[in-house]
């Protein structure tokens, strides 16, 4: 900074959009999955407080190998794009800790850093405040502009006016039902104006083995966090279900090309909801279905990507072909 020259005091904001739908379609959301056979419970439930910091927890465990590789292949990605960031929004959708994204900011030449604007989109508020914090610690004079709610809804909440990179990380992606993902890659698509450009993480498929060990971890986090789910279906439909009497289950299935987490009712119980007739009846021994993680072939990626028009800009993987990082082109 030359003498004399106040430093930019970057600007900080966080907009809310999870009151406006709580009372109304999340609890209602949660009601229909468990009216369901099988039963389900969305799986954007997982992120409160809580579940954030258990997945963070997740991120650090050895058998879960995708963000210790994706984190290899930012680093090398950030090498080509650092330089070119001048003036953008980086755009980060689910963007829990800000681990990911700092590999990238690390590399920005520092004069460009209070020219960027970091736009955080995540479900946990608590995930975006503290992601705010340690950012602008880390980077003065950069804006950040956090929106607290589901990207799948709020993607037009996202501020628009500048050159943008969209961040897709962690292999997210695969939580969507294929034709959803495939919907909602299409509306990303349509974010991006010529010129922009998309990061995209993508966990491919491989040895099923690697990938049940992944879900199953020794010191039983994943386990944890797959039952804090049913502290948040508490808070928001005012049920008093034990998550204790809920087991793990994660496993590969082919057929779908996809992890599927379960919670296996160890005792019956009953859930009752205010506004429904009857109560809701879990047996011991059900399957409560809370998430899918698909896993992705080089020729689904392939078909996605040019199915909504982008262009691949670069593409790092492992040498296992584990994971796969892409740099895409609108
Ligand atoms: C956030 N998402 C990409 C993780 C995944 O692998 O599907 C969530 C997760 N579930 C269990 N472990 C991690």
């Amino acid at each position: 900074m030359s003498e004399g020259r106040v430093p930019k005091e970057g600007e900080l904001i966080i907009q809310d959009f999870l009151p406006e739908l709580k009372g109304s379609h999340l609890a209602d959301s949660i009601v229909e999955g468990l009216l369901k056979e099988p039963k389900e419970i969305p799986s954007m439930f997982f992120y409160d407080e809580r579940g954030s910091k258990l997945y963070e927890m997740i991120t650090e465990l050895p058998e879960y190998y995708p963000p210790k590789l994706e984190k290899r292949l930012i680093a090398m990605a950030a090498d080509a794009m650092a330089h070119g960031l001048r003036g953008h929004d980086i755009v980060e959708l689910g963007s829990g800790d800000c681990s990911k994204i700092s590999i990238l900011l690390g590399r920005v030449p520092a004069e460009d850093i209070p020219t960027l604007r970091y736009v955080p989109v995540d479900f946990s508020r608590s995930a975006v405040e503290e992601s705010a914090a340690e950012l602008r610690r880390r980077f003065p004079g950069m804006d950040i502009h956090g929106i607290v709610g589901d990207f799948l809804s709020h993607l037009d909440c996202v501020p628009d006016g500048r050159r943008r990179l969209l961040v897709f990380f962690g292999s997210t992606i695969g939580n969507l039902e294929r034709e959803k993902a495939y919907d909602f890659f299409q509306e990303l698509a349509q974010v991006l104006r010529p010129g922009d450009e998309m990061l995209l993480g993508v966990d491919m498929v491989k040895d099923a083995a690697v990938m049940e060990e992944a879900y199953n971890d020794s010191q039983g986090v994943t386990a944890e966090f797959n039952r804090n789910i049913v502290n948040v279906v508490n808070r928001m439909i005012g049920s008093q279900l034990d998550p204790g009497m809920f087991e793990h289950v994660a496993f590969f299935n082919p057929e779908e090309s996809r992890i599927e987490m379960h919670l296996r009712a160890l005792a019956p119980a009953t859930v009752r909801v205010e506004g429904l007739e009857a109560p809701i009846e879990i047996q011991e021994g059900e399957m409560i279905h809370t998430e899918n993680s698909y896993k992705f072939t080089p020729e689904q990626v392939q078909g996605m990507i040019e199915g909504v028009g982008l262009s691949v800009r670069e593409s790092h993987s492992d040498e296992r072909g584990w994971f796969s990082l892409l740099r895409l082109g609108a």
